[in-house]
C-alpha cells in the first residue's frame, strides 16, 4: 500500500476550504426580485417609502406600474422633493432589482402621507427638518444629534449643513439647493447646532438605527466552521502519523 504522508489530510482540507472561500465570502447575490428585497432592506428608500413599500413620507412603491427605467430616472433626477442617490450609493442594477421586487407586492388600498403638524412654539428649523423629510432618516432630535456627534462633530455650522446636503459624506442622498434653500439650511442649522453642542457634552446616546449595516451571521459561521475543520484535520494528521509509527 502506498504510504500516505501525515500532512496529506490537513493540506487537502485547507485546499478545499480555500476553494470554497470565494463561494461563501465573495459571492455576488443573484440579480432579481429576491435580490431586490435584500437591497431594499439595506438602502434608505424604505425610510420614506415604508418598510414594505406601502408609502410613508413618500408615495407607495408596492405594486408599481412604472418601469425600471422610470425608477432609475426618479432616483437619479427626482422630479420634486425626493433627494437624489448617485451610482456610488445605489447602482442601476440595484434600482432595477428594487423595482422588480416592488412590482411583486400588492399596492395599498389607500395611502395618506405622513405630514407634520407644527406646534405654535416650533422654531422654523424644526418645521423644515420635518417637512423636508430629514426626520425620515434622522429620527427625533436626540437621535439626530447623537448621529452627528458620533461622526466626530461637536459644532455644526450652516456651511457644514449645506456641504452635507450637496455633497453628502457617505450614505445620505443629495438635496439640491432648490429642495433645501440656503435660507432653509440656515434655519435648520439654528435648530440643530445647540442640540449638537449639547449632545457633544453629554454621554453617548444610541446612534440612529436605520443606517445600513455590513457583515452578518453567514461569514461568522463560515469562519468558525473553517477553524473547526482546520483543528480536526491537524489532529487527524497527528493521529495518523502516530498510528503509522
Ligand atoms: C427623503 C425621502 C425619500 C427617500 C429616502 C426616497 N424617496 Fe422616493 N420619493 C419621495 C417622494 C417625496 C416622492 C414623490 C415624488 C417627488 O417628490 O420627487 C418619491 C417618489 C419616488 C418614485 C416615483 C413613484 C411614483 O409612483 O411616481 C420612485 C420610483 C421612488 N421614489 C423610488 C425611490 C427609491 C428606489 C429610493 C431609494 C434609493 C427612494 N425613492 C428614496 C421620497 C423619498
Ligand atoms: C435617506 C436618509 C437621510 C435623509 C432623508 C437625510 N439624511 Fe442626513 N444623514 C444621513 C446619513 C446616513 C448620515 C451619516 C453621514 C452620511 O452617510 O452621509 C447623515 C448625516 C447628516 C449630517 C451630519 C454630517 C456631518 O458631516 O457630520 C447632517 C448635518 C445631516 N445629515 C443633515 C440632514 C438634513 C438637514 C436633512 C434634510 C434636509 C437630512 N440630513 C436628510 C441620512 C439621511
Amino acid at each position: 500500500m502506498r504510504k500516505v504522508q501525515w500532512y496529506a489530510l490537513p493540506v487537502a482540507a485547507l485546499l478545499l476550504l480555500l476553494a470554497m472561500f470565494p463561494l461563501v465570502a465573495g459571492a455576488e447575490p443573484p440579480q432579481d426580485a429576491a435580490n431586490g428585497q435584500k437591497v431594499w432592506d439595506t438602502k434608505l428608500c424604505k425610510n420614506c417609502h415604508g418598510p414594505q413599500g406601502e408609502g410613508k413620507y413618500g408615495l407607495p412603491l408596492a405594486g408599481t406600474q412604472k418601469t425600471a427605467a422610470d425608477f432609475i430616472t426618479q432616483v437619479r433626477t427626482p422630479r420634486q422633493n425626493m433627494p437624489a442617490f448617485d451610482a456610488s450609493r445605489i447602482s442601476d442594477q440595484e434600482i432595477t432589482d428594487i423595482h422588480d421586487y416592488m412590482a411583486t407586492l400588492t399596492a395599498p388600498a389607500s395611502f395618506t402621507p405622513v405630514r407634520y403638524t407644527p406646534a405654535a412654539d416650533d422654531p422654523p428649523g424644526k418645521v423644515l427638518f420635518n417637512q423636508k423629510r430629514c426626520v425620515a432618516c434622522h429620527g427625533d432630535f436626540s437621535q439626530t444629534a447623537a448621529g452627528i456627534v458620533k461622526s466626530g462633530r461637536t459644532t455644526l455650522t450652516q456651511a457644514d449643513v449645506e456641504k452635507q446636503l450637496h455633497t453628502p459624506r457617505q450614505f445620505m442622498p443629495r438635496f439640491s439647493d432648490t429642495q433645501v434653500t440656503a435660507a432653509d439650511a440656515a434655519a435648520i442649522t439654528a435648530y440643530l447646532a445647540p442640540i449638537v453642542a449639547q449632545a457633544a457634552g453629554a454621554p453617548a446616546q444610541p446612534a440612529p438605527t436605520q443606517l445600513p449595516t455590513t457583515g452578518g451571521v453567514l461569514p461568522m459561521l463560515f469562519m468558525s466552521l473553517a477553524a473547526l475543520a482546520g483543528f480536526v484535520s491537524v489532529a487527524a494528521g497527528l493521529l495518523l502519523r502516530r498510528l503509522r509509527r
